[in-house]
């Protein structure tokens, strides 16, 4: 046991580091080291109680003699091993990752709609938030005391302004700018005075679009809306007409559009396999009138995308209100859908 105790303090003069160390305990201490093999080889049948006694005793306390010298030299190598300052530079870690910006997947789909209409030769019109109650209602014929007025509830503002209630105010605006033909569409925010809830919000967006030419009829509404369907839902799709009341248009129309989900053959999204989608019609000779253009002469079609709808289709998104809560989680989970 001296001689061991010798060859420990010999091996832990010279270790200079941690892993050093603990070879040196699993040579004394280990299951084969030197300490514990002297316990497994002793012949106990040949001592007397008195021997017993006396052996087990200077074991043990050859066992803590070494425990305590190991765990001392430990504490000793901790300490003198060089040790990271907290401000120092540590030119070798890891890179901490930029959060990169985010499209919203409202102007995901706008710009989406934007392209595939400038491929069919649309111009991109943006109007005023901010607008007259003659664009919007008069030159609509929406006069005052139309109970239409009464379809969108207004948020009114000083001096006949209003925040506009759908992107239809950008039609007559647009004729009187650039005249008639056009092909062109007005994407845009609107705002009603609604009560918010999982599919009503008081800000949403609208893409309006609108055709003048020579001879204009249902045939080209219906031939625009399909393509530009197919296109944004990337398949063939099939569309319908019902009879829809707008002041502005004549005849007026709802588009529904036949379920993507079950193919038409009614599910919990569509009911009985039409999605109601796309409000549109023949412009009323009376808008045409308001816009100084002849409607003998000319006729043509206008649409209004919800937009807000639209991508809320398109991203598969169930609540309206995370488009409007400011989290910029929300746009970063659609931005590679792009
Ligand atoms: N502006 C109408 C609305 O917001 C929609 C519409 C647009 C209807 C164009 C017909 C033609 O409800």
């Amino acid at each position: 046991m001296e001689k061991i105790k010798e060859l420990l303090l010999q091996a832990l003069s010279s270790a200079t580091s941690l892993d050093a160390l603990e070879k040196i305990r699993i040579d004394f201490l280990g299951r084969k080291g030197s300490i514990t093999t002297l316990a497994k080889n002793a012949d106990f049948s040949k001592m007397s109680v008195e021997e017993k006694k006396g052996f087990g005793q200077k074991l043990n306390e050859l066992k803590t003699f070494a425990t305590a010298k190991l765990v001392e030299m430990q504490e000793r190598l901790q300490a003198s091993a060089p040790r990271r300052k907290s401000n120092e530079l540590d030119l070798t870690a890891p890179g901490k990752g930029r959060r990169l910006g985010a499209l919203h997947p409202i102007t995901l789909a706008q710009m989406e709609l934007e392209d595939i209409f400038q491929g069919m030769g649309f111009s991109v019109v943006y109007g005023p938030e901010i607008e007259s109650e003659y664009f919007c209602f008069e030159a609509l014929n929406i006069p005052h005391d139309h109970p239409a007025r009464d379809m969108q509830d207004t948020f009114w503002l000083k001096n006949q302004l209003i925040l506009r209630t759908h992107t239809s105010a950008n039609q007559v605006r647009t004729l009187l700018r650039f005249g008639a033909p056009i092909r062109a569409i007005f994407p845009g925010r609107c705002f009603r005075y609604e009560s918010i809830d999982p599919s009503h919000e008081n800000t949403f967006y609208q893409c309006e679009g609108l055709v003048v030419d020579k001879n204009i009829s249902v045939a080209n509404l219906i031939a625009v809306m399909k393509t530009i369907l197919s296109q944004v839902f990337k398949r063939d799709v099939k569309v319908r007409l019902r009879p829809g009341y707008f002041p502005f248009v004549e005849p007026g129309f709802e588009l529904d559009l036949n379920c993507l989900i079950c193919g038409g053959k009614g599910c919990p999204t569509c009911g009985d396999g039409w999605i109601e989608l796309i409000p549109c019609g023949l412009i009323h000779p009376e808008v045409l009138r308001h816009a100084g253009i002849d409607p003998k002469e000319y006729s043509g079609f206008a649409f209004g995308v919800g937009l807000t709808r639209l991508a809320m289709m398109k991203f598969g998104i169930r609540d309206i209100r995370y488009l409007n809560c400011g989290d910029l989680r929300v746009n970063e989970q659609f931005s590679v859908l792009a």
